[in-house]
């Protein structure tokens, strides 16, 4: 069997991917790596290696002793988190990038996914049905370098052959982990709230739309590009993904449909800024025709998914 790392596997994707992955290739042929533990003990099933995605010899003594048959890289600081910390977060999110895109340039490592994310568009960036080639002004320390590592990617696949994938993730949302640092995690935390009981303040406009996507569309998604043919795989720099496209009084009217006491008030903060500079929907036409890709949740089923398993989840905690 196929042997995979999941480099930052304790983070919002991480775990959800990692999760999948055991799933579809047996807990033993994954290897997980973070700089800090998982929260999840179904991740922890897998060998951990502590590994600083940074760290140029241990990246590459990891990946070239481990001869994996593909890396999934997600460490990364997201878009708010990377606003309070500019150079860190250049330096985390690109040279992580050149550590496992090296590695892959000697043979250690055959395929590689990297995500970026809707962050590469910017204000001048149309708003709705984004094209796969539309004009880039990212505003945010993430966007640039996600929208930099992009061009890297298909520069190490053009120069190198390389055969590294990768994905324009909306923002994202589960109920097995935690967003951290991104403008998107309203959309989590606001399930959470809901199923505690308690009132939600929202960071962003009520009528603030985003282009969001259910996580396990997203995990399915990341397995379907990785596993189809490297012929079919036309776009190497970042193919958009679709999949819904909501505002946070959309959502908090889905979950009054449940919970009708369920309040929320709007605080605006640093984060609306940049919501307001990325678009509100995708065009994914592009991942559709190459690979098949097809949203399958959209917001109502989506509601009744995280309500209950994250009140399933906070029952099991209290008894
Ligand atoms: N979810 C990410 C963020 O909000 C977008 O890629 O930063």
């Amino acid at each position: 069997m196929a042997k995979i790392l999941v480099i930052g596997a304790a983070g919002q994707l991480g775990i959800d991917l990692v999760l999948a992955l055991q799933a579809q290739h047996g807990v033993g042929n994954v290897d997980v790596s973070d700089i800090r533990v998982p929260d999840d003990e179904g991740v922890m099933h897998s060998r951990f290696l502590h590994l600083d995605a940074t760290d140029e010899g241990a990246v590459h003594r990891v990946l070239e002793e481990g001869r994996y048959h593909a890396v999934y890289h997600l460490a990364a600081m997201l878009s708010a988190t990377g606003e309070k910390k500019p150079i860190a977060a250049w330096d985390l999110n690109m040279q992580s990038l050149f550590n496992v895109l090296e590695a892959a340039k000697e043979g250690w490592v055959e395929r590689v996914f990297w995500p970026s994310s809707i962050a590469v568009f910017g204000p001048q960036t149309p708003k709705q049905d984004v094209p796969q080639d539309a004009l880039f002004d990212p505003t945010t320390v993430y966007g640039i370098s996600k929208q930099a590592g992009e061009y890297w990617c298909r520069y190490y696949h053009e120069k190198f052959g390389v055969d590294v994938r990768s994905i324009r993730y909306p923002g994202l949302i589960g109920h097995r982990s935690e967003p951290g640092g991104g403008t998107t995690d309203y959309a989590v935390e606001i399930y959470h709230a809901a199923t505690a009981g308690e009132a939600y303040t929202c960071f962003l406009r009520a009528d603030q739309a985003l282009p969001m996507m259910y996580m396990d569309d997203a995990v399915r998604g990341t397995l379907e590009l990785m596993a189809a043919p490297a012929d079919r795989i036309q776009i190497r720099t970042s193919y958009n993904l679709g999949a819904m496209s909501f505002t946070p009084s959309e959502v908090a009217n889905g979950i009054q449909q449940h919970l009708p006491n369920f309040q929320v008030n709007y605080a605006p903060d640093h984060r609306q800024a940049i919501a307001e500079s990325w678009p509100e929907s995708i065009d994914d036409t592009a991942a559709r025709s190459d690979w098949g890709w097809e949203p399958r949740v959209l917001l109502p089923e989506m509601t009744s998914i995280m309500l209950d398993a994250i009140g399933k989840k906070t029952q099991s905690a209290v008894h």
